[in-house]
């Protein structure tokens, strides 16, 4: 019987834990998948007592048997990319028989990055706070029918290609007044392409296809976070794709009617890396308590992650445009120890109380918070305590759907199934 595909995603602004996650999931899924982004994700994973960070190699790669697919609506950078499998065959892992890649992903060249870094340094103050790894340029070309895909690195014409898309981002940048030298990463990458070009390159699209058609289990692991959607996220403080499930659809080529379950990440409080609205954020010794405790440090820029409550409207929202079937909650543990532990349940907006996500969440958004009462240490061999339990109950009941992973630390050990999870 054809199966379907389950998707799994970030349902806040990025860095919920997804990596460990898939991680934990794998085992039950024999494709999974990346479906958008690029190297400015970080999926840090930890077994073993070794930190794994992962930019844009899906999530399943330490677990034998276990086919990584880069799918079309990701962006490649070749550099970063050859650097990571090389990193990963270092460790002693033969990434390269198992790892798949769309023709139709697109290429990051050198320009791009430099094309992202003139943006961010033009806007000055309102910068987007871009991780600069050359996302938004590339996503330009793509819908500007400019790009360079994977597939192009099988022409004839590639140079010509290359060459004509360069020239291009050279005109740019002179507008810019931005001083690039094509040649000084320009050899890295073609190198680079040259390594790409002998992996195993597929037609993504139908492959899945006939993956789902034979029965076999395919999980699309998505990357940031719903917040930093393109379209839904707190625009223009947002990434250049499709964040939400619907991303899935077209950064892979499965149809939504073949989409089963979709699990959407969260964090048992709140981050934000970059620029932007964060109703929750704390500027206080309890953000910095968050910062300290959780890591709230950026795995691929090192930044300093802006730290808060939860907030519900913008998870309700999230389940919302995501179709979220089923929760994860990540680092209960950084909770710890803290006497009562704050909810937003709704925003004052110029006076008005709303449970719902508005269309600015500028600063004129006043959380409204609830304080419930918190837990001391979280062991995942012994009962959750009943006070972490009616946090949940809180979350479930105003969100909708079941919490039916909880994590109580950053090793795959430290997971709490909670399958019989009820919404009230
Ligand atoms: P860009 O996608 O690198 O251009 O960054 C756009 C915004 O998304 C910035 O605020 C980044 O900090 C944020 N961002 C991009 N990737 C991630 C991620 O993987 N986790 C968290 N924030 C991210």
């Amino acid at each position: 019987m054809a199966a379907r595909m389950d998707v799994l995603l970030g349902a806040q602004w990025g860095d919920e834990g997804k990596g460990k996650v898939v991680d934990v999931i794998a085992p039950d899924y024999q494709v999974i998948a990346r479906f958008q982004g690029g190297p400015n994700a970080g999926h840090t994973l930890l077994f073993e007592g070794r930190k794994h960070v992962l930019h844009t190699i899906p999530s399943g790669v330490f677990r034998e048997g276990t086919i990584n697919l880069v799918g079309n609506g990701v962006v490649i950078d070749p550099i970063i990319f050859l650097k990571e499998v090389k990193g990963l065959e270092a460790a002693g892992v033969d990434v390269r028989k198992a790892l798949l890649i769309s023709r139709r992903a697109h290429l990051i060249v050198p320009s791009h990055r430099a094309l992202d870094a003139a943006s961010e340094a033009e806007k000055g103050r309102a910068k987007i706070g871009s991780t600069l790894k050359g996302i938004g340029p590339t996503y330009m070309d793509k819908t500007g029918r400019n790009g360079l895909r994977v597939g192009d690195l099988e022409r004839s014409d590639l140079m010509d290609r290359y060459n004509a898309l360069v020239r291009k981002h050279e005109r740019l940048l002179g507008m810019h007044d931005h001083v690039f030298d094509r040649r000084e990463a320009e050899a890295e990458w073609l190198d680079a392409v040259q390594e790409l070009r002998r992996m195993l390159l597929v037609d993504s699209e139908h492959y899945l296809d006939q993956v789902l058609r034979d029965g076999k289990r395919v999980l699309a692991e998505g990357a940031q976070g719903t917040l930093l959607d393109i379209d839904f996220g707190t625009y223009p403080f947002v990434t250049s794709s499709n964040t939400i499930s619907a991303g899935a659809s077209t950064g892979l080529g499965v149809a939504p009617n073949r989409i089963g379950r979709i699990t959407g990440i969260f964090k048992a409080y709140c981050t934000r890396v970059g620029s932007g609205p964060f109703p929750t954020e704390l500027d206080d010794a309890t953000g910095e308590h968050l910062r300290q405790a959780g890591h709230e440090f950026g795995s691929t820029t090192g930044r300093a992650r802006r730290c808060g409550w939860l907030d519900l409207p913008a998870l309700h929202y999230a389940v919302m445009i995501n179709g979220i079937t089923d929760l994860a909650m990540m680092k209960a543990d950084v909770l710890n120890g803290m006497d009562t532990v704050r909810i937003c349940t709704g925003y004052r907006v110029n006076g008005q109380v709303t449970d719902r996500m508005p269309y600015d969440i500028t600063s004129d958004v006043e959380p409204i918070y609830e304080e419930l009462e918190g837990w001391g240490e979280l062991h995942h061999e012994a009962p959750l305590p009943a006070s972490l339990e009616r946090y949940m109950a809180r979350i479930e009941q105003a969100v909708g759907v079941p919490i039916t992973l909880v994590s109580l630390g950053p090793d795959r050990a430290q997971t709490v199934l909670r399958q019989a999870a009820t919404v009230r």
